[in-house]
């Protein structure tokens, strides 16, 4: 078992073997040459697909494990494990592994299948190095072994699980007075219709407010909002989008119009409730007499 050697064959017994002396011995076992070139999934499964597979790397134990049913179950299901891991140069099994640097080396093999989404990605601010590392990953917002199609609500980019994906890096300002507003809540009760980040952010062109060709540039936002908005009133896109919900400042008129809403439901409710109910008496009334 060289790399190396394409028709390779893993046999399962020393497999277990080095399995077991990584679970007990901290990953010093096994070596990065131990990998055969060019393996199916289940090859690589091997290894990966035990639950509990994990190894030490300066002195941190870090999950090496890939579960094997949501791998199956993911858009690239179907497709080797070095389609995103290609064996040779330092992939895989380098002995300094870092998470970040494995998700950094994947990244050139998403953008080379999926190069329209890369050119726009290339385009928009999470590209940019950031720390000494663009922004944000496409493994940062689609995850790694367990991608979904977009339209499948376990997507992490499915409509309603937008805010949180965003939200692991976006945990401010930006995302307290989303979540307060009315788009905010009618995605906390689970309408994927209405808008969340990438609505008027879009996905992959991604550009802060002060670039003019951003969604959320002031002079674009009548048709950011229009998407949605066909008839917007006057002044529809004026002042702030990411306001503070008080009654005081920007957020007024949202404060108040909220408050308004809110009284409208409880009072709408009530009613109904109450019509329900006489209703039922009634029909019980009938039924009795
Ligand atoms: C669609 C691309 C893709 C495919 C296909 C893929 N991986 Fe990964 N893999 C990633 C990304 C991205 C990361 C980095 C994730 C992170 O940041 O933690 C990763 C990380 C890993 C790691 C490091 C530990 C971890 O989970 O972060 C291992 C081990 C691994 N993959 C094994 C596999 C195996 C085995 C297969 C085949 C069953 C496979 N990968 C198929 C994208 C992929
Ligand atoms: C014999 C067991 C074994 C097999 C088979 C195996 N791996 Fe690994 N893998 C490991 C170990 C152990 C590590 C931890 C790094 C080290 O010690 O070299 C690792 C680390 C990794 C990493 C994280 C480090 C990196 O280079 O980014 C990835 C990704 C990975 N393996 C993918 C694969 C893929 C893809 C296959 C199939 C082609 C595979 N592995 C087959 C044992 C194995
Ligand atoms: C900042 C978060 C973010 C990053 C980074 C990101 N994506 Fe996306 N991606 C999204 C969102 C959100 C959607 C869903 C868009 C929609 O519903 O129309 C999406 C959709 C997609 C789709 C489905 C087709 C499409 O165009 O809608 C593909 C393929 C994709 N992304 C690949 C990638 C690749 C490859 C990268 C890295 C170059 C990447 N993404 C980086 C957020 C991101
Ligand atoms: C070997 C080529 C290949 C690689 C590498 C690859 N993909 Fe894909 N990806 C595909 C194919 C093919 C599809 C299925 C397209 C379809 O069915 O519409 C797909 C589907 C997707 C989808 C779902 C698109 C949708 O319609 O919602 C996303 C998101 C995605 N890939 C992101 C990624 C990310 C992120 C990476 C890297 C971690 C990656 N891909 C690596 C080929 C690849
Ligand atoms: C209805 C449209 C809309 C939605 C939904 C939206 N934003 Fe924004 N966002 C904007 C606009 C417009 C701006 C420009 C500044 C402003 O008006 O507050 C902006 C600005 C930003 C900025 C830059 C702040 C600055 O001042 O530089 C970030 C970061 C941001 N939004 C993140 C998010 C995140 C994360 C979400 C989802 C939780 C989100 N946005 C949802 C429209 C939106
Ligand atoms: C992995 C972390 C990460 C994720 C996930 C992420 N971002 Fe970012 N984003 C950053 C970093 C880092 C920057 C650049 C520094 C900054 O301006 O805050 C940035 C910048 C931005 C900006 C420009 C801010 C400005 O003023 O120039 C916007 C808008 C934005 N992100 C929106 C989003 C949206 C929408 C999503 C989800 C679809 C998202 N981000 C997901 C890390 C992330
Ligand atoms: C993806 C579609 C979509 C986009 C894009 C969008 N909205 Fe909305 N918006 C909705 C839907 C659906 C509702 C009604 C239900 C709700 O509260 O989410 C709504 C409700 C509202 C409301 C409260 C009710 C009303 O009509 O007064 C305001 C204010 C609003 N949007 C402003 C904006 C602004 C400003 C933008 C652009 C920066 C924008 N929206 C972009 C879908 C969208």
């Amino acid at each position: 078992m060289r790399h190396g050697t394409t028709t390779a064959r893993i046999r399962p017994l020393p497999l277990l073997a080095l399995a077991a002396a990584i679970w007990l011995g901290g990953g010093t076992t096994v070596k990065a040459s131990q990998a055969p070139r060019g393996a199916s999934v289940q090859e690589c499964l091997d290894c990966h697909g035990r639950q509990g597979f994990s190894a030490s790397f300066a002195g941190q134990r870090l999950s090496l494990y890939v579960d094997p049913q949501a791998y199956t179950a993911s858009i690239h299901g179907t497709n080797a494990c070095t389609t995103c891991h290609p064996l040779g140069g330092l992939q895989p099994h380098v002995k300094s592994y870092s998470p970040r640097a494995t998700a950094r080396a994947v990244d050139d093999n998403c953008r080379h299948c999926h190069k329209e989404v890369a050119g726009q990605y290339q385009q928009g601010v999470h590209a940019r190095e950031f720390y000494g590392a663009s922004a944000a990953l496409c493994s940062d917002c689609h995850g790694s072994h367990d991608i979904r199609k977009k339209t499948d609500s376990r997507s992490l980019v499915y409509p309603t699980n937008v805010p949180s994906t965003c939200g692991r890096c976006h945990q401010g300002e930006e995302m307290k007075t989303y979540q307060e507003s009315f788009h905010g809540r009618a995605i906390s009760l689970g309408t994927a219709k209405t808008a969340q980040c990438a609505s008027c952010h879009g996905s992959h062109d991604i550009r802060g407010p002060e670039d003019p060709a951003s969604a959320v540039a002031e002079v674009n936002l009548p048709q950011t909002c229009a998407r949605c908005h066909l008839y917007p009133r006057e002044n529809f896109t004026k002042g702030k989008e990411h306001a503070v919900v008080v009654s005081k400042g920007p957020g007024a008129p949202m404060y108040y119009t909220l408050k308004f809403f809110t009284w409208l439901t409880i009072v709408t409710m009530v009613a109904l409730i109450l019509h329900i109910e006489v209703e039922l008496l009634g029909k019980l009334k009938r039924l009795g007499g």
